[in-house]
C-alpha cells in the first residue's frame, strides 16, 4: 500500500475529525501518502481530492463535524457512478480506502470493494450506535452527553411549571441513545423502537407517578419508537386522557450531532484510525475496526452491515426501578 484515501460519509458525528487526523498521521508515521476525499462517495465520483500531511490536520482533534464534509450520494448507488469513482482513484494512484460512517457508508464501500477488488477499511461513525461489531460508534458518547445536558436544562423549566415534557431523541431505528441518555437524565419513561411500551401502560405509569407525588416528569422518546403516534400526537393523547397533565414537547434534532467530541470519542477515534491504517498495511481488506471489551477489533464488513445490535434489556429494568 502506497497511498490511502480517507472519506467521511452519511450523517456526521463528533469524533470524525479526530479519526481523520488519526488516519492521516498514521499514514505519515508509516511513510504512506494520504489523500482526503471531500463529500464522501460523491467527491470520489467528482475527483474532489486533496493531499493530506500531518500538518493539514492540526487543531481538529477537538472539532465537531467533519473537515472533509459529508454527503449521502445517490450516484454512488449506480454502477456508472462507482465506475467513475474507481477511475478517479486509479488516476490518483490511491490503492486503499478508509471510510468513516455508518451502515450506508459500509454498504456502499463493500459493494465497491467487491466490484473492483479494492481494499477498504471501515471506521464506525454515527451517533446512533447501531453498528454490529463495536460497543461504541464514534460520536455516540458525545451525543449522550449533549442529550443529558439539554434534558438537565429542560428539567429546570419542567419542575418550575409542574409540567410533563416529551423529549424526542435521534437514533433512527435504534434506541441506544434514548435509553442510555434517558437513564442518565432521570427520565420517567423511555420509549424505544426495540420495546413497545404501549399507550395504556404509558398512561398508567404517568398516573402512578402523579399519585406518588411527582409534580413534573420527563419522558424520553426515540425518533424510531413503535408507539404509533408522533410526539405531538402523543402530547394531545395524554392531555386528552390525563387532564391533570400540562404537556410540552421538545424535539432535540440536529444539535445532537454537533459539538466538540468527548474525551472518550477522541481516544476511540485515535485508536480506530491507527488500527484501520495498520490493518491495510498488513494486507487486510473489507473489515470494520471497532471496540469490543475495550480492545480494538476487526469485524468483516458484511457482518457489520448485516448484524443487529441488541439493546441491553437490563437497562430497561434499571430505568423502571429508577422511576419508582
Ligand atoms: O444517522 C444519524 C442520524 O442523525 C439519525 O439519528 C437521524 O435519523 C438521521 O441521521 C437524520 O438524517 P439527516 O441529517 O439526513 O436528516
Amino acid at each position: 500500500i502506497k497511498k490511502i484515501g480517507v472519506l467521511t460519509s452519511g450523517g456526521d458525528a463528533p469524533g470524525m475529525n479526530a479519526a481523520i487526523r488519526s488516519v492521516v498521521r498514521t499514514c505519515a508515521y508509516h511513510n504512506i501518502e494520504c489523500i482526503g476525499i471531500y463529500r464522501g462517495y460523491q467527491g470520489m465520483i467528482e475527483g474532489d481530492f486533496k493531499d493530506m500531511g500531518p500538518r493539514s490536520v492540526n487543531n481538529i482533534v477537538n472539532k465537531g463535524g467533519t473537515i472533509l464534509k459529508s454527503a449521502r450520494s445517490n450516484e454512488f448507488k449506480t454502477p456508472e457512478g462507482r465506475k467513475k469513482a474507481h477511475e478517479n482513484l486509479v488516476k490518483a494512484g490511491i490503492d486503499a480506502l478508509v471510510v468513516i460512517g455508518g451502515d450506508g457508508t459500509f454498504t456502499g464501500g463493500l459493494l465497491f470493494s467487491t466490484e473492483f477488488n479494492f481494499p477498504i477499511m471501515g471506521i464506525p461513525g454515527t451517533i446512533d450506535n447501531d453498528i454490529f461489531g463495536t460497543s461504541h460508534t464514534l460520536g455516540y458518547d458525545t451525543a449522550l452527553n449533549t442529550v443529558i445536558e439539554v434534558i438537565d436544562k429542560i428539567r429546570d423549566t419542567a419542575s418550575s411549571h409542574n409540567r410533563l415534557f416529551f423529549v424526542e431523541v435521534m437514533g433512527r431505528d435504534a434506541g441506544h441513545l434514548a435509553l442510555n441518555a434517558g437513564i442518565g437524565a432521570g427520565a420517567e419513561e423511555i420509549l424505544i423502537p426495540e420495546e413497545d411500551l404501549g399507550l395504556e401502560r404509558l398512561l398508567e405509569s404517568l398516573q402512578k407517578s402523579k399519585a406518588s407525588g411527582k409534580s413534573s416528569s420527563i419522558v424520553v422518546i426515540a425518533e424510531g419508537d413503535k408507539i404509533g403516534k408522533n410526539v405531538f400526537e402523543l402530547k394531545d393523547y395524554v392531555e386528552a386522557n390525563l387532564p391533570e397533565y400540562d404537556v410540552r414537547v421538545s424535539v432535540l434534532g440536529h444539535m445532537q450531532r454537533g459539538g466538540s467530541p468527548s474525551c472518550f470519542d477522541r481516544v476511540l477515534a485515535s485508536r480506530l484510525g491507527v488500527k484501520a491504517v495498520e490493518s491495510l498495511i498488513e494486507g487486510k481488506e473489507s473489515y470494520m475496526v471497532g471496540l469490543q471489551c475495550d480492545k480494538i477489533s476487526l469485524t468483516p464488513l458484511d457482518q457489520a452491515i448485516k448484524g443487529k445490535t441488541e439493546i441491553d434489556r437490563e437497562l430497561l429494568r434499571v430505568s423502571d426501578i429508577m422511576s419508582t
